[in-house]
């Protein structure tokens, strides 16, 4: 008894971009599992996690792509951004090179998705606020030049974590 046979309605595929250490796996681990860790090492090919949830009383199963910030570690892109329908693209708001490399990750999405794919600008770490290197009107103007979604989260505090990737979801849906 119980959800055992639950019906699934939709599959999202999601993907996860951005520089090394900005905390792509971090965010992952938080929205799927409500887990951070301080020590998390790099990835190293492509891992995905799912989620199920209900969007407007249907199941949705949230598959959510995560891949390795640096060129080394990375997996064929092509793969990678095969049928998926949302990405996040994540800097680190300490880190001013994360998100002027917004543009390129930008770019890469863009040659490779759809041209449907709902688009989230994320600037990660907002717990370090007196680090911030990356005005929130700067990323703004960025996301609204080029028609993204924009929010300010943190792995560690959970913050806007589940808010952004439910903002995504909802926007696919
Ligand atoms: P690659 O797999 O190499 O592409 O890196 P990544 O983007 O997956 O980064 P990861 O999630 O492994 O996090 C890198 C480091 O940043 C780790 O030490 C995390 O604990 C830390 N980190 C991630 N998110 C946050 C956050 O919101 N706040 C703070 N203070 N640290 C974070
Ligand atoms: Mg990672």
């Amino acid at each position: 008894h119980g959800d055992f046979n639950q019906k699934i309605d939709y599959v999202f595929k999601v993907v996860l971009i951005g520089d090394s250490a900005v905390g792509k796996s971090q965010l992952l681990a938080r929205f799927a599992r409500n887990e951070f860790s301080v020590d998390s090492k790099a990835t190293i090919g492509v891992e995905f996690q799912t989620k199920t949830l209900a969007i407007d009383h249907k199941t949705v199963k949230a598959q959510i792509w995560d891949t390795a910030g640096q060129e080394r570690y990375r997996a064929v892109t092509s793969a990678y951004y095969r049928g998926a329908v949302g990405a996040m693209l994540v800097y680190d708001m300490t880190k001013r090179q994360s998100f002027d490399h917004m543009a390129r990750w930008l770019e890469e999405l863009r040659g490779h998705a759809d041209k449907n794919i709902v688009i989230m600008l994320i600037g990660n770490k907002c717990d370090l606020g007196s680090l911030r290197a990356v005005p929130t009107e700067d990323a703004q103007e960025f996301a609204e030049r080029e028609n993204l979604c924009f929010m300010e989260t943190s792995a560690l505090e959970a913050t806007n974590v589940e808010s952004a990737f439910m903002t995504v979801l909802t926007e696919i849906y």
